[in-house]
């Protein structure tokens, strides 16, 4: 864990070229935020997730700016000290570098968010670099990018062709050139993974991707076993789904037969 000061986009930065890992968590809301990071979570990521994991989606495509604004106020209030990036929604940004300037300012002076995250590689390099020129802090995103989910067809590992991982290391560098101050990794090889992170400045953020990454980022739900099904890659380190329904079982047995409340 890094030091209990505020987390910043440097504090990041330091901690890759001191070799120290840094933690990522998912967090939608204040309650979640304010435990993650009491427990020593670097960053906050309001990920656009949050549609399926919280909104009863099916994909991140139905997510609306006004939700991740909504959750993301939350998880500002709920936090102390850790950096709290919030995904720029379906939609909200790839217009445009212009958009993605309109969408990011909206997000900061509502929710007081550090940084926005935002998918996709060189393609995206343009919009990364006129946000983060105009002093918008900015984080990538390559390799499964769930909200291109319609075109990729399945939820997978990405980069497993020769041409895929060249094009995914010159995704990565043409992030980092344009600016962006950490850059998730999310399904890819983890040599791939490795390959990317000590070419990089920048920390990478591996999901999916191996050890060899700067830091780690789960889904919330996914480390606590609130999920219904994790992904391979992701063991839960709690049954919080067993524990909920337990607990709620056994109060909604004590209404049924009387014992609660007790008089
Ligand atoms: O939306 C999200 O939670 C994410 C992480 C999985 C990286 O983008």
């Amino acid at each position: 864990m890094i030091d209990k000061k505020p987390v910043t986009a440097a504090t990041l930065l330091r901690a890759k070229q001191n070799g120290e890992k840094t933690v990522w968590l998912t967090a939608y809301d204040a309650a979640s935020a304010s435990i993650a990071e009491a427990a020593g979570a670097d960053v906050l990521l309001v990920g656009d997730s949050l549609g399926m994991v919280c909104l009863g989606y099916d994909t991140t495509i139905p997510v609306m700016l006004e939700d991740m604004i909504h959750h993301t106020k939350a998880v500002v209030r709920g936090n102390k000290t850790a950096w709290v990036v919030c995904d720029l929604p379906f939609g909200s940004y790839q217009e445009s570098p212009e958009q993605a300037v309109k969408t990011s300012v909206r997000v900061m002076q509502e929710t007081g968010c550090d940084a926005v995250k935002l998918e996709g590689g060189a393609h995206m390099a343009e919009t990364i670099r006129f946000l983060t020129e105009r002093g918008i802090a900015v984080v990538g995103h390559i390799g499964l990018t769930p909200q291109s989910i319609k075109k990729l067809g399945v939820y997978g590992m990405q980069g497993k062709t020769e041409d895929a991982q060249a094009q995914l290391l010159a995704d990565a560098q043409a992030v980092e050139q344009a600016g962006a101050g950490a850059l998730v990794l999310e399904c890819i090889p983890e040599g791939l993974a490795a390959k990317i992170t000590g070419k990089l400045g920048i920390p990478t953020v591996g999901i999916g991707a191996g050890p060899g990454c700067d830091a780690q980022v789960l889904v919330w739900h996914d480390l606590l076993g609130l999920s219904e099904k994790n992904p391979s890659f992701a063991p839960a380190y709690a049954n919080l789904r067993e524990i909920i329904s337990d607990a709620i079982g056994r109060w909604a047995a004590d209404v049924r037969n009387g014992t609660f409340p007790k008089s």
